[in-house]
C-alpha cells in the first residue's frame, strides 16, 4: 500500500472534479491534514518522495536571488514538514525560515524535522483558506515559497493569496511556487498518464485499486487543482514580472516571479 498522501498521477480532468463543483462542498483539505493517520502516513513516504525530487527542491533554493553568506529571511506558506524550507536553510547558511502551517500535526512533525536547525525557524499557524497576512508573519520579505500546498485552494483563494504576497515581498523579493498542476486537453493527459506510467511501473496498478481512505485522499488532492495557465495569469494580475516556467516536468511545475525591484 502506497505511504503518500499525494496520490500517484490522476488528474483533476480525468476524474471531473472541478474547482467550480468542489466549492460547495464539505471540503476535506482538514480532513487529509489534520487526521494523525494521514499526516503518519504522509510522513512515513517523505524520505522517498524527496529522493525523486531533491532536483526540483534544489532549483527552487538556487533561483534565490541571495549571496551564498547573506542573511534573510523567508516565508515557506503550506510548509508541512519544511521539506522546501530545509534545503533553502542548507543553501544559505545564514537564511532564516518562518513556516505557516494550519496543521497542528505536520507542524509537531515539522519541528521534530527541522530539529537540527535550531534558532533559524519558526512556525505560524496559518489557514490559507482564510486569507489575510497574519501579524505573525513577517511583514516585508524578500522572498517567498510554497510547495504542493496552492493546488488545494479555490480558484478565488490562489489569485487573492498571490496578491497578498506581492503585498509582502520587498521590491525585487521573488515567490516561487512548486505545484502540481491538471490540464483540460485530454491529449495533454493521455501523455501524462502514458509517460507517468512507463517511468512508475506500479502507478497504473495503484491507481485502479485505491482503498475508500486512499480515493478520499486522491479526492482532496485534484478538487482544487487547475491548469497552469490561470496560475500565471493570478501572478501577473497581482503585478509579478519574471515569471516563468523554470521547471516542468509532465503535471509538476515550478513557476515564479519577482515583484518589480521599484514600485
Ligand atoms: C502535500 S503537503 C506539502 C508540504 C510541504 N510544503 C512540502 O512541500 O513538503 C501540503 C501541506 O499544505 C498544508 N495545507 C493544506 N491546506 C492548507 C491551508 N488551507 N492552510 C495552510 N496550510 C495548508 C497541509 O497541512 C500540508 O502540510
Amino acid at each position: 500500500m502506497p505511504t503518500s498522501a499525494e496520490p500517484t498521477r490522476d488528474t483533476a480532468a480525468h476524474d471531473g472534479a472541478t474547482h467550480d463543483t468542489a466549492t460547495a462542498a464539505h471540503d476535506t483539505n482538514d480532513d487529509v491534514w489534520k487526521s494523525d493517520e494521514m499526516v503518519a502516513q504522509w510522513v512515513a513516504g517523505a524520505a522517498e518522495r524527496e529522493r525523486r525530487r531533491a532536483g526540483q527542491r534544489r532549483l527552487m533554493a538556487e533561483l534565490l536571488p541571495f549571496d551564498d553568506d547573506e542573511a534573510f529571511t523567508f516565508v515557506d506558506l503550506g510548509a508541512g514538514t519544511g521539506a522546501a524550507t530545509k534545503v533553502v536553510l542548507d543553501r544559505f547558511p545564514r537564511a532564516s525560515a518562518v513556516l505557516a502551517e494550519y496543521s497542528p500535526q505536520m507542524t509537531a512533525e515539522g519541528e521534530r524535522a527541522l530539529s537540527g536547525y535550531e534558532g533559524r525557524f519558526r512556525y505560524v499557524e496559518h489557514d490559507l483558506a482564510r486569507g489575510g497576512w497574519p501579524d505573525e508573519l513577517p511583514s516585508t520579505v524578500p522572498a517567498v515559497i510554497s510547495s504542493l500546498c496552492v493546488h488545494h485552494l479555490p480558484d478565488p483563494r490562489k489569485r487573492a493569496l498571490f496578491s497578498e504576497i506581492f503585498e509582502h515581498l520587498a521590491p525585487g523579493g521573488w515567490y516561487l511556487n512548486y505545484d502540481a498542476v491538471s490540464t483540460e486537453d485530454p491529449v495533454v493527459e493521455a501523455a501524462w498518464l502514458r509517460a507517468g506510467d512507463r517511468l512508475d511501473p506500479e502507478a497504473a496498478a495503484k491507481r485502479a485499486h485505491r482503498s475508500p481512505e486512499e480515493e478520499r485522499r486522491h479526492e482532496n488532492h485534484v478538487r482544487h487543482m487547475i491548469p497552469l495557465a490561470p496560475q500565471l495569469g493570478f501572478l501577473r494580475d497581482a503585478g509579478f514580472e519574471g515569471i516563468d516556467v523554470y521547471w516542468k516536468e509532465l503535471d509538476y511545475v515550478l513557476y515564479g516571479g519577482r515583484r518589480p525591484a521599484s514600485g
